[in-house]
């Protein structure tokens, strides 16, 4: 009989997890629900949370025509405008943010204030950082790689050392952004002699996941990651545990399972993505046993 072993660390992170509980108590509570976009990256959840009455708001116009009800935010939060746009429908607000990614607003909104430029270290595109540019009273840069962090000193070549330390910048980073992509960018941007004040507002969460997936598939003779289709931090599982373990499944629920077994192995990986909650896992976990 193989070996199963399940990450601890598969699964909601405390944001993810404090953000859906928040949705099935607002459904105990009752009344009509919205969630401002889906709640997480998992259609399971999100069909059953609509199963039970929940309607996934796409954009900021259509929440603006609620006038009753209460409007929840994901996780990863939401701008200030649009923060200010839910306020004024007529229905309740509750913020789901993750409270890792709200201290990110208020450095944000705090060093903006005080004036310093605002850089985040991210992906443009992704929700988080549209939310956290949100934030900034003046403009942001976004910065994703060495070559724009190279780029936006280049841009600064003019400047005497004198005038370079005159120029105030805060840089933030994504919560999911890797660690020493971080330090590289952070690097290149401190050559120059700016004034810096950088806060490293990656959170752990992805890291000590990421680290316990790779570590269990170099022993693993199996190794399935869970999660859904478009979310991009179990993808990044999957690619991590492939390294390790050439026999890798990319899966979304037991359904998708098709091992076909040999009879040798001895050890048999189980990780999953942010948002795959604890009973697909149990459900995968479960087959998994049957068939080993
Ligand atoms: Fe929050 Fe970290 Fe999760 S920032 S949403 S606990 S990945």
């Amino acid at each position: 009989m193989a070996e199963i072993i399940t990450a601890k660390s598969a699964g909601f992170c405390f944001g993810v997890k404090r953000a859906v509980d928040t949705v099935y108590e607002e459904v105990e509570r009752g009344g009509p629900i919205y969630t401002y976009g889906p709640i997480i990256h998992n259609e399971e959840v999100v069909g059953d949370l609509e199963r039970r009455g929940v309607k996934v708001l796409d954009s900021i116009e259509q929440a603006a025509g609620i006038t009753s009800g209460t409007i929840i935010t994901r996780s990863h939060g939401i701008s200030r405008e649009e923060d200010e746009k839910l306020a004024a429908t007529g229905a309740r607000c509750v913020d789901a943010t993750c409270p890792f990614v709200k201290r990110i607003h208020r450095i944000v909104e705090e060093s903006s204030a005080d004036g310093y430029e605002i850089i985040i270290i991210g992906n443009p595109v992704h929700p988080e950082v549209k939310g956290i540019m949100g934030w900034s009273h003046v403009p942001v840069t976004v910065i994703e790689n060495r070559e724009q962090a190279a780029a936006f000193v280049e841009a600064d070549d003019g400047r005497s050392p004198e005038e370079a330390a005159q120029r105030k910048i805060c840089i933030v980073s994504q919560t999911t952004f890797n660690a020493n992509k971080f330090e590289e960018i952070v690097a290149i941007l401190s050559k120059k002699g700016y004034n810096v004040r950088c806060m490293n507002t990656i959170c752990n969460a992805t890291h000590e996941r990421q680290a316990e997936a790779r570590a269990i598939a170099a022993k693993a003779d199996i190794m399935i990651v869970i999660g859904g289709k478009s979310s991009s931090n179990s993808y990044k599982l999957y690619e991590i545990c492939r390294k390790e373990c050439a026999n890798t499944h990319f899966i979304q629920t037991w359904r998708d399972l098709n091992l076909s077994p040999a009879g040798n192995e001895q050890i048999i990986g189980i990780t999953a993505g942010a948002s795959t909650p604890k009973n697909i896992i149990e459900e995968v976990q479960n087959h998994v046993r049957a068939d080993f």
